[in-house]
């Protein structure tokens, strides 16, 4: 009895993450990179901060404008409003892949964890510009 508060302490603390990392797949960054190619290119530039139609995606802008907002608010942008117009043409799925893909770009690798395709569940974890 006298061991048993202390465990169910730890495994209490232990289920509340205050912050998760972000992840994805390389299989999404992949599908993400085809997925880019063929709708979101034609603004945002071969080179994802290199568009004439669109703000850049990569570097030092995107990540000051999206610094200290949650993984969930950049996808539920990018399923709303993109492409520019044309918002929720693609599947969650892939609209989750082209974000994978965008942020291997900026720097954050890909791992053994899919990136969840629920937005809720992506609102708990910040993006770590
Ligand atoms: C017709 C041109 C066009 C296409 C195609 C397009 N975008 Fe965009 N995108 C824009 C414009 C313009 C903005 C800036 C909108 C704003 O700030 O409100 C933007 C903003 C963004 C942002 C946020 C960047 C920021 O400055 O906050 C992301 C992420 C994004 N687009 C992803 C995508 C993805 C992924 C696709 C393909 C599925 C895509 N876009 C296709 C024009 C486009």
């Amino acid at each position: 009895m006298k061991k048993l508060i202390p465990t169910t302490i730890l495994l209490l603390l232990s289920s509340f993450s205050f912050s998760q990392d972000i992840t994805f797949s390389s299989d999404q960054v992949e599908q993400g990179n085809s997925i880019y190619v063929e709708n979101c290119q034609i603004c945002h530039g071969t080179n994802l901060d290199n568009g004439q139609f669109a703000t850049p995606i990569k570097g030092f802008f995107f990540e000051m404008k999206w610094g200290g907002k949650t993984l969930g608010e950049l996808a539920r942008f990018t399923w709303e409003e993109m492409p520019e117009g044309n918002g929720k043409y693609l599947r969650m799925e892939e609209y989750i892949a082209a974000v994978a893909f965008i942020l291997s770009k900026n720097g954050i690798e890909a791992g053994d964890t899919p990136m969840s395709e629920d937005l809720d569940s992506l609102d708990a974890i910040m993006l770590p510009f």
